[in-house]
């Protein structure tokens, strides 16, 4: 008899097929199914010929193909498809046997298809998978959450082919129940949403306020990529600038509107559903918001005046300014992304091991950096830290960086030029370092016209108050409740 295969996987897409050659090149026999089934010969027949896969016409022949207990992972779109292949596969499956979802799909998904899944006797993985093409290939980051246990069952395979980071340790650990690994994995999307438009900020000013040609920002994007920087989207940006068609700098001939598919408004989403401050992601997606009305904006562009764009100052300075305020900016997003991540695991009962989440994210992933390193050690110095700016090298870099990143942001507003997530980030700041901030008089206002009551500094907290403010309402106050 064939050797049967350790795991099956369902949808050869690009993720499908390079995450199959890297689990293959690691040692196991790997099945494979498509919907549209020409393209399993195909793959098996070209890209995997030679190679120990077992080609699968249907859902029947890829349960058979399998040694138990059964893995079978989807690499399919997320939503309604995922839930049409569990279907059509639980009543093929025995007691034990694992389903694992490697799509991006959203953590209350992975929540339900979790208890689904495991009242029919069997088990769920829902895995956040990051690093593109070449990563699912050579090394993805992987944020499996899920039923507990089936991290043992799946362990050897995930950790195997997961990137590495410069001592070996996988980046691949398990995360949490349910949809722990999809919240982790959505968060990382949200902050590579960040870290995309901050760095998209900071070429826009070099581009519009210092003038400087897509040369120009590749060297310097280039040595950028050598310090407290260092990391993957800088190094592609540098690329990218350096990108030459016909002679020009490709980048210049896009289209200026930025397409999404969901998971930075999901993470924004998750936010506002927890009260958690995510400034700068949220920003991040709006800004994308804005890019897309571009008709609108062209139509606006020839009516509106704005200030004359104008730099009169010290252009090596206002570089080493930007790339301040890159740094300031993002430990910010990272800071705010944590405080999600920890509101979201008091909420659904996650055991989050948040310097674990660092040095999953530190290779493999969209997101990776040297930076992530650093957090890592931040939660092992004190795996309690409530917010990564509260964290002594933290806080004294972004100390560092706010004089820099404080120019940048008023030159920008001066010049007219939008840096919504440079500048909101910095609002986070200031409001975070505040003892106390102007919301006595919002909730002097709120009691005024509505008599929803406000505490008092010289009272205990929990004590509530109304003021009859104008003297013509009662003396009822509404109850008092926080959303
Ligand atoms: C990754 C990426 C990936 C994401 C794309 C596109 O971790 O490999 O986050 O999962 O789907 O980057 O995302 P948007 O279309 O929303 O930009």
């Amino acid at each position: 008899m064939t050797k049967l295969a350790d795991i099956g996987l369902i949808g050869l897409a690009v993720m499908g097929e390079n995450l199959v050659l890297n689990m293959e090149s690691k040692g196991y026999t790997v099945a494979v199914y498509n919907r549209t089934v020409e393209k399993v010969d195909k793959f098996v027949n070209g890209r995997g010929a030679g190679k120990n896969f077992i080609g699968a016409h249907s859902i029947e022949d890829l349960v058979a193909s399998l040694e138990k207990p059964r893995k079978v992972m989807m690499l399919v779109k997320a939503g309604q498809p995922v839930d049409d292949f569990i279907d059509m596969i639980v009543p093929h499956l025995d007691k034990g046997d694992i389903i694992i979802d490697g799509g991006n799909s959203h953590f209350p998904d992975t929540i339900r298809r979790t208890k689904y899944v495991e009242s029919k006797g069997l088990l769920y993985v829902g895995t956040g998978v990051s690093g593109g093409e070449e990563g699912a290939l050579n090394g993805p980051s992987m944020m499996p959450g899920g039923s507990p246990e089936a991290w043992p069952h799946v362990k050897d395979i995930f950790q195997s082919i997961a990137a590495k980071v410069e001592d070996g340790t996988p980046c691949c650990d398990w995360v949490g129940e349910d949809g722990a690994g999809h919240f982790v994995k959505m968060v990382h999307n949200g902050i590579e949403y960040g870290d995309m438009q901050i760095i998209c900020e900071a070429y826009q000013l070099m581009k519009d306020l210092l003038g400087m040609s897509a040369d120009e920002m590749h060297e310097v994007f280039k040595e950028w990529n050598k310090g407290d920087l260092d990391s993957y989207l800088i190094e592609i940006t540098r690329d990218i600038l350096g990108y030459k068609e016909d002679g020009e700098a490709l980048v210049e001939k896009i289209l200026d509107t930025a397409g999404q598919k969901g998971t930075g408004k999901w993470t924004g989403v998750a936010a506002l559903d927890l009260g958690i401050p995510l400034t700068l992601i949220g920003e991040s997606v709006f800004a994308r918001c804005l890019s897309a009305q571009k008709d609108l904006r062209v139509e606006a562009s020839k009516v509106i005046e704005g200030p004359k764009v104008k730099f009169e100052g010290d252009k090596a300075q206002m570089i080493n300014d930007l790339k301040d305020a890159l740094f300031g900016a993002k430990i910010i997003s990272y800071a705010q992304g944590y405080n999600l991540m920890m509101e979201a695991a008091a909420e659904h009962g996650w055991n989050l091991n948040y310097g674990g989440i660092a040095l999953m994210w530190r290779g493999g992933c969209i997101i990776r950096s040297v930076f992530l390193g650093d957090i890592k050690k931040a939660f092992d110095n004190n795996p309690e830290l409530p917010n990564l700016l509260l964290d002594p090298y933290f806080k004294g870099k972004v100390e560092a960086a706010q004089a820099g990143w404080r120019r940048v942001c008023a030159t920008a507003l001066t010049n007219g030029v939008p840096v919504p997530s440079l500048t909101s980030a910095l609002c986070y700041f200031d409001g975070f370092r505040s003892e106390r901030l102007p919301a006595n008089l919002l909730q002097a206002q709120r009691d005024y016209f509505g008599a929803h009551t406000y505490e008092r500094i010289d009272k205990p907290r929990g004590q509530f108050f109304h003021t009859n403010w104008t003297g013509r309402g009662g003396d009822t106050a509404s109850t008092t409740y926080d959303v």
